[in-house]
């Protein structure tokens, strides 16, 4: 796997709970913690993928099969997570899905969910875990360059991730009484398995890969693990004086 680290342990004695780590940006984002001296908490829904990042992360880190829509088994895991480690540093709200559907083609049950999962969960998540948290303590939000462009088919997704990008300056705002910062993460497109999940054919998918290279100036999807440096800037102190921003990560897609 390409590194992410170049090999200073940032994270040495933290404890990182990553909402939405066992794939893709979560994921790689996770095994950076890890080698960077962080103790790893992980959530996702597919015991398959948490398995495998158990067996990566062995002794620092430990995963929990967790919906992040389900309120109240965040707050849950937030209270096994102070039983058994006290206190959480870094909070990394990544869970989200996305598919592409026009506004002919949303219904309420496809709006419903994609908010439940990318807004209205997320929003629980840090109320509850920042009870764990304090003076140092960093969040990290990932919304998606979809908030800030007009993508058609994209209407759904990208207002619930515009949502979490008002969060990162609100819940900002809030928690600088309390030493905690807050930021945003929007990446541009990554390579991760959220693009062959949606509802996209084979066909489709082929197409939308050559239109990202066509359109993006950089030319080429990210990687995850360029996506998981960012992260882990904005969870670590090199971004101490750095709180409610967007950090685009997209190539220069949204830039230029
Ligand atoms: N890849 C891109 O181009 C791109 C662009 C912009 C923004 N993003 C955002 O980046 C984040 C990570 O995406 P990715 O590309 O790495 O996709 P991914 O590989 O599909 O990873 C998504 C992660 O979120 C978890 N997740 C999804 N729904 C969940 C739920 N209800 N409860 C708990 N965990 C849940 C998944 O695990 P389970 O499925 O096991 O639950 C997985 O660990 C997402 O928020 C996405 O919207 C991605």
């Amino acid at each position: 796997m390409e590194p992410v680290s170049s090999g200073c342990k940032r994270f040495a004695g933290r404890t990182v709970v990553v909402l939405g780590g066992s794939s893709g940006i979560g994921r790689a984002s996770a095994l950076a913690f890890a080698q960077e001296g962080a103790f790893v908490i992980v959530t996702g829904r597919d015991p398959d993928t948490l398995a495998q990042v158990r067996s990566d992360l062995g002794d620092d880190g430990q995963v929990f099969r967790s919906d992040i829509s389900d309120i109240a088994a965040t707050q849950a895991l937030m209270q096994q997570i102070k039983a058994e480690h006290g206190r959480i540093d870094v909070l990394f709200v990544n869970a989200g899905i996305g598919a592409f559907r026009t506004i002919e083609q949303v219904d309420e049950a496809f709006y419903d969910q994609m908010f439940a999962v990318n807004l209205k969960g997320p929003y629980f998540a840090v109320k509850h875990a920042i009870e764990l948290m304090g003076e140092g303590g960093s969040i990290v939000l990932t919304s998606s360059m979809g908030h800030c462009t007009g993508i058609p088919g994209n209407s759904v997704y990208g207002a619930s991730k515009a949502g979490l990008r008002a969060l990162a300056r609100t819940f900002g705002a809030e928690l600088v009484k309390r030493g905690i910062r807050v930021n945003c993460f929007s990446p541009g497109p990554i390579d991760t398995p959220l693009i062959t999940r949606g509802e996209m054919s084979e066909a489709e998918i082929a197409d939308f890969r050559q239109m990202i290279c066509e359109q993006v100036p950089m030319g080429r999807f990210g990687t995850a693990q360029e996506a998981a440096r960012s992260v882990l800037y904005l969870a670590s102190d090199d971004s101490s004086y750095v709180t409610g921003i967007d950090l685009l990560v997209d190539g220069g897609a949204v830039s230029f």
